[in-house]
Parts: C-alpha cells; sequence; structure tokens
C-alpha cells in the first residue's frame, strides 16, 4: 500500500513540477467525471408542439428534442416516443406547430408534457386558445409569441424516439411585440423561457449581438 502511495506521489510530481514550471503556479490538474453516453446537449427549447386537423382531435404535446436544420429551406425537426398520444396526430396529418414559450407560460408548457391527450383536452384544460394557422389544419396557440407551422418530410426511426424533419410554411409572430419606431421584433420582451438538466429559466441578461467578438472598438475622439 505504501509503496503505491509512493509511486503515485512519485508519478504526480514528475507530470506536474515541469508543467508548473511552463504555465506557473496557476496550473492545477483538471478531473472529470465520466458519465455514460446520454442526452446532454442544455440548455433547450421547451416548445407546445400543436397537432391535429380538426377540433375533436386538436392536442399539445411539449417537446424539447427540437431544433432548426436549415436556413434555405427553413427546416426544423421534433423527436416524438412513438407511445405518446400526439404521435399518431402528427403521423397521420403530416403538420404540426411550434409554439414558442414565454415564462407566463411555463405552467401550462410543464402540464402538457405531463399529461396526455388520451385523458385530457388540453386547449380547454389550460385555457389556451386555438386559432387558425395560414397553410396548415392544424391551429396556432394564440398565446404563444411565436407559431411555426411545419409540414412534415420525412420521418427517421432512431429509437426511442421517431425524428419528425419538417419544412416550415409559415412564421407568425405576435403583433405586441414588435417595436413601434424601428419596427424590429423583439422576442426577448416575450421572456422566452429554456430547458436545461431538467428544469425551467428564463433567459438572463443581454451579453453582446451576433458577431460582436470581432466588432472594432469605435474611436473615441
Ligand atoms: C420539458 C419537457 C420536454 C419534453 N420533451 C419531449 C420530447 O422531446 N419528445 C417526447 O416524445 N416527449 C417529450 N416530453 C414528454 C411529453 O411531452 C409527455 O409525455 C406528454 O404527456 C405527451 O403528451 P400526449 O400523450 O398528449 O402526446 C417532454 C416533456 C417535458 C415536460
Amino acid at each position: 500500500m505504501i509503496k503505491v502511495l509512493q509511486y503515485s506521489i512519485g508519478y504526480l510530481c514528475e507530470i506536474c513540477i515541469p508543467l508548473r514550471s511552463i504555465f506557473g503556479s496557476n496550473f492545477k490538474i483538471m478531473s472529470k467525471v465520466l458519465w455514460k453516453p446520454g442526452t446532454m446537449i442544455y440548455p433547450l427549447p421547451a416548445v407546445m408542439i400543436s397537432c391535429g386537423s380538426v377540433p375533436e382531435e386538436y392536442n399539445i404535446i411539449t417537446i424539447s428534442w427540437t431544433g432548426t436544420i436549415c436556413t434555405d429551406p427553413a427546416m426544423c425537426y421534433i423527436s416524438v416516443r412513438p407511445g405518446r398520444y400526439s404521435y399518431n396526430i402528427i403521423k397521420k396529418n403530416g403538420e404540426y406547430v411550434i409554439n414558442l414559450t414565454t415564462k407566463s407560460l411555463a405552467f401550462v408548457t410543464d402540464w402538457c408534457g405531463v399529461n396526455s391527450g388520451k385523458e385530457h383536452k388540453k386547449f380547454s384544460e389550460m385555457g389556451l386558445t386555438p386559432v387558425p394557422a395560414s397553410k396548415i389544419k392544424t391551429p396556432l396557440i394564440k398565446e404563444s409569441p411565436v407559431n411555426i407551422e411545419c409540414i412534415v418530410k420525412e420521418i427517421k426511426e432512431l429509437g426511442s424516439h421517431h425524428m419528425f424533419i419538417s419544412e416550415v410554411v409559415a412564421v407568425n409572430a405576435d403583433e405586441k411585440y414588435f417595436d413601434e419606431i424601428t419596427g424590429l421584433f423583439k422576442l426577448n420582451d416575450a421572456h422566452p423561457i429554456c430547458y436545461s438538466h431538467g428544469k425551467y429559466y428564463e433567459t438572463g441578461p443581454f451579453i453582446g449581438k451576433f458577431g460582436y467578438s470581432v466588432e472594432k472598438k469605435k474611436m473615441k475622439r
């Protein structure tokens, strides 16, 4: 035992002492905990997907496995477990709407993600309003600041989840978030939320805009 300890200490000194002389006294041995492969890309959105082509069929499922996959044509995906009540509705109709969520929609977002349309009428029970979309039969959720109308192009059966690869056919933005003077859409005024490792969060303070890292500083006269 003592021999093993001596060897280990000797080995560490052999590595650390030369590295300290290069990097200075701030050098520390880093350690990482190794986990088995899993889903750890966070934070993610937590969106409400509306589905169904007739009112009796309308449903909402909360989804975090979602994202943009192409700009032109505008394409995105959602990954859904085949056991979800919404799965067959989306598959049958070949369309759905991605409704972005906000701090004031956090409770209903979670509720729609822990209750099934098998037992609940989620729109009416959560006080959400279905309104007609522009290009598809699936309704938008009126209370959401942005509704993205999607048509399914391909379904990839990956394993636990099937990925619906879809084309965006229209985007609806709530007029109350447009700046009266500049005309710019101010999504952050709606307090969007994200989902990170099992918890919901608001977005935090502004850090910088796209490209700020390479922007030239304004010269003072
Ligand atoms: C924050 C959050 C994210 C979720 N993300 C997914 C997801 O990406 N894919 C999925 O199949 N289920 C996801 N779920 C689970 C479904 O929303 C949940 O099983 C829901 O009750 C299914 O509704 P339905 O049976 O009416 O279709 C998520 C739930 C929550 C709360």
